[in-house]
C-alpha cells in the first residue's frame, strides 16, 4: 500500500504551537473542523486531541495544494505541512488565536461523510443520536477532556496507593455466581453444559483471599457488573477504585482514604480538602438529615417534634406517636416568598413518593400566617413547635407524621434535597467530605421476614455487640463506613470477620444452617481456617468520583461507552439475539422471546 502521508511526520499538536514557533516548519495531523474558501484564500480550522489550529492557503500556495484544501469538508482527516506566521485576525477565543501555519504540503488520509450533528460542544444534540454515535461525540472537546480527566484520576490513585505500599493485582472476572446483594450477570460454559460463570459485582471475595495470602495491601481498578435497575449515578457496568489492607481497624482505612483524596483533589483540581473528614454515626445522619448520605452544603436540618406534641390530639400528630412513631419537620428559612401554597401542595407530592401520608406545613409572611395543622394544637403546642423550629417571619414550617421513624426520616430527608435544588440554595464548588460509620448489621427484610446483612455477611459487628448477634440482632452495628461527598456515596467498605467461631454467628444469625452456609460460602469459610489475619477495605465508585469532581450529572458523560436506562448500549446495539449454533454449542435454549 502506498504510504497516504508520504514520509510527513507530525511534529506538533495542534495547541502546542504558539507565538515561539513562528517562522518555524511544522506538520499537524488531524480533523478538519471547519473550513471558509474565499476564492484565493482557504481557511481550515484543524482540530486534534489537544484543541484547534487554523491552516491557511492564499495565491503563494502551490495551485494543486490549494485546489485540494478547497475539496475538503468537516471531519476530513488531514495532515499538513507548512510554516507557523502571525494571524493577522487575532482569534481571543482559542489559545493558538495568535498564530496560523500557512500550509505548502497537504495530504488528505480520509475523506468523512457529513456527520449527523456537527462536532461541537453544546449543540442540544438528543443523547440517543450522541450515544448511536459515540465515536463521533468522542471527538467534541468536552468529552475529550473529561476522558483525559478520567485518566488522570485513575493515574494519581495508582500512583497514591503505590506509594503507600498497595499492590495492583488483577482478579478474575469469570467467577462463581454469589447469591448475595445485586442480581449477577451470567455466562454460560460450553465445556461444563449447563454450568454459568457470574461476572463479578465487585472483587469482594478474591482481594480477602488475597489478604488471607499475604499481600497485606492489594489495589485494583476493577470493572464491576449488576444488574439492577438503572439510576443516574449507576450503570452495569462500573469501575471501583478497589483497595484491601491486612492488620488495621476502621481508623486505618479511613485514615489512608482521606490521605487519598486529599492528595487527588490537590493534585488534579488544586484544592485543599481539610482532614479527617467529619465521623457520622448512621442514626445522626438519618436524625438531622433523614439520609445515610446527608448533603451538609445546606443546612435545613430534620427537627423531631415527638416530644413538644406528645400530648396533641390532632389525629394525624397522635395516631403517628401512639403508634411508636415520630413527628419531624424542616424549617425553609426566609423562603416564604419563593413557597406559595401551590408550591407547597406539589411538595406533598414528593413526600408520597417517599411513602409519607401527608405535609403538615405552617406559612409565614409578614402580611398572614396560613398553616394546615396549627388550628388543631393548642396555642402552647403551637408556640412550642414555633419556638422549636426558630420560627420567624419569611420561613415555611413542613412536617411529617407516621408511624414508621424510617418514613419521617426519608420523606424528609428527600424533601430537603429537593427543595435546596429547586430554591437554589447549594452553594457551588465546595466539596463536602464526611464519613458515615456505625451501620447497623443488619437490616429486617419484611418480605422473608427474616434480617438480612445491610452490607454483606462478612462484615465484622463492634466488639461490644458480638454477645448480640443472636439476641438481639436490631442493635448489633457494623465496623462499617461510607465516604459521602455532597450526598452521594462515593465509596463504602468494612472490617471483615476473621474468625471463624464470629462467621458462623453471624451466618446463623443469617438464618443459614451450618449445611446451606458451607453449600454456598464453604470455599471461604474453608480458606479462613488456615490463618486469617485482621483486615478490611473499602471501595470507591470510580464513575462517580469523576462526576462529582467535574460536576458532571449524568454518569454516562464520564464513561466513553456507556449503557442506557435499559442497559442497551445503542451504538451496537447490543444486548442482541445469537446464531443458533452458538446457543447450541453453549447448551442452551431460547424458549420464549418477549417482544
Ligand atoms: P459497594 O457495593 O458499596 O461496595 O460499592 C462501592 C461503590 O461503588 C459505586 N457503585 C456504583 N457505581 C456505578 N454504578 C453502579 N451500579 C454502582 N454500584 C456501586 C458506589 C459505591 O459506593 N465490595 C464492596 C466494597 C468493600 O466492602 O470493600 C462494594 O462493592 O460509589
Ligand atoms: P386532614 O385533617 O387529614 O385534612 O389533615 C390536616 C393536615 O395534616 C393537612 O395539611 C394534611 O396534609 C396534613 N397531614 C395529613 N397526614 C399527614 C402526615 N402523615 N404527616 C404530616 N401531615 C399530614
Amino acid at each position: 500500500m502506498a504510504d497516504i502521508m508520504n514520509g510527513l511526520k507530525r511534529t506538533h499538536y495542534c495547541t502546542d504551537l504558539s507565538t515561539a514557533n513562528i517562522g518555524e516548519t511544522v506538520v499537524v495531523a488531524g480533523w478538519a473542523q471547519k473550513t471558509r474558501d474565499k476564492g484565493s484564500l482557504v481557511f481550515i480550522d484543524l482540530r486534534d486531541r489537544s484543541g484547534i489550529v487554523q491552516l491557511s492557503f492564499d495565491e503563494r500556495t502551490p495551485r494543486d495544494v490549494i485546489a485540494k484544501a478547497q475539496t475538503v469538508r468537516a471531519e476530513f482527516v488531514l495532515m499538513a505541512q507548512g510554516v507557523v506566521t502571525k494571524r493577522e485576525s487575532i482569534n481571543k477565543d482559542i489559545p493558538t488565536g495568535e498564530i496560523e501555519i500557512f500550509v505548502d504540503d497537504l495530504r488528505i488520509l480520509s475523506a468523512a461523510q457529513t456527520p449527523p450533528f456537527p462536532i461541537t460542544n453544546n449543540t442540544g444534540v438528543n443523547e440517543e443520536l450522541r450515544l448511536k454515535y459515540r465515536y463521533l461525540d468522542l471527538r467534541r472537546s468536552q468529552m475529550q477532556d473529561t476522558l483525559r480527566f478520567r485518566h488522570q484520576i485513575v493515574k494519581a490513585a495508582r500512583d497514591y496507593y503505590d506509594e503507600n505500599g498497595f499492590l495492583e493485582i488483577e482478579t478474575p472476572i469469570l467467577i462463581k455466581s454469589s447469591p448475595e446483594g445485586a442480581r449477577d450477570y451470567l455466562v454460560p460454559s460450553r465445556v461444563h453444559p449447563g454450568t454459568f460463570y457470574a461476572l463479578p459485582q465487585s472483587p469482594q471475595q478474591y482481594k480477602q483471599l488475597l489478604m488471607l495470602s499475604g499481600f497485606d495491601r492489594y489495589m485494583q481498578i476493577a470493572r464491576c457488573f449488576r444488574d439492577e435497575d438503572l439510576r443516574a449515578d449507576r450503570q452495569p457496568e462500573f469501575t471501583q477504585i478497589d483497595l484491601e489492607m491486612s492488620f488495621v481497624d476502621e481508623e486505618d482505612v479511613r485514615t489512608v482514604n482521606e490521605g487519598f483524596i486529599k492528595y487527588l483533589f490537590k493534585r488534579i483540581l488544586n484544592v485543599d480538602i481539610p482532614t479527617p473528614f467529619v465521623r457520622m454515626p448512621y442514626n445522626e445522619a438519618m436524625a438531622r438529615y433523614g439520609s445515610d448520605k446527608p448533603d451538609t452544603r445546606f443546612g435545613m436540618e430534620l427537627v423531631d417534634l415527638s416530644d413538644v406534641l406528645k400530648d396533641s390530639t390532632f389525629k394525624v400528630f397522635e395516631g403517628a406517636l401512639s403508634a411508636g412513631g415520630s413527628v419531624r419537620a424542616i424549617n425553609v428559612k426566609g423562603k416564604a416568598a419563593e413557597l406559595p401554597r401551590k408550591k407547597i401542595d406539589k411538595l406533598v407530592d414528593v413526600v408520597k413518593t417517599y411513602r409519607a401520608k401527608g405535609l403538615a406545613f405552617t406559612r409565614i409572611t409578614e402580611e398572614s400566617t396560613t398553616s394546615s395543622y396549627e388550628k388543631f394544637l393548642t396555642p402552647e403546642e403551637v408556640a412550642a413547635v414555633r419556638e422549636k423550629m426558630g420560627a420567624e417571619v419569611g420561613d415555611v414550617i413542613l412536617i411529617v407524621a407516621d408511624a414508621r421513624n424510617d418514613i419521617v426520616c426519608e420523606s424528609l430527608g428527600q424533601l430537603r434535597c429537593n427543595i435546596a435544588k429547586q430554591l437554589d440554595m447549594i452553594p457551588k464548588g465546595v466539596f463536602n467530605f464526611l464519613w458515615v460509620v456505625d451501620f447497623p448489621l443488619f437490616e429486617y427484610d419484611e418480605e422473608h421476614e427474616r434480617w438480612s446483612a445491610k452490607h454483606h455477611p462478612f462484615t465484622m459487628c463492634k466488639d461490644e455487640d458480638i454477645d448480640k448477634l443472636l439476641t438481639d440482632p436490631g442493635h448489633c452495628y457494623a465496623k462499617a463506613y461510607d465516604m459521602v461527598l455532597n450526598g452521594c456515596e462515593l465509596g463504602g467498605g468494612s472490617i471483615r470477620i476473621n474468625d471463624p467461631e464470629i462467621q458462623e454467628k453471624m451466618f446463623a444469625a443469617l438464618g443459614f444452617t451450618k449445611e446451606a452456609a458451607m453449600e454456598r460460602f464453604g470455599f471461604l469459610i474453608n480458606a479462613f481456617s488456615y490463618g486469617a489475619p485482621p483486615h478490611g477495605g473499602m471501595a470507591y465508585g470510580l464513575d462517580r468520583l469523576v462526576m462529582l469532581m467535574l460536576d458532571i450529572d449524568s454518569i454516562r458523560d464520564v464513561i466513553a461507552f456507556p449503557k442506557v436506562q435499559s442497559a442497551s448500549e445503542l451504538m451496537t446495539d447490543c444486548p442482541a439475539p445469537v446464531d443458533a449454533e452458538q446457543l447450541e454449542e453453549l447448551h442452551i435454549e431460547v424458549t420464549e422471546t418477549e417482544e
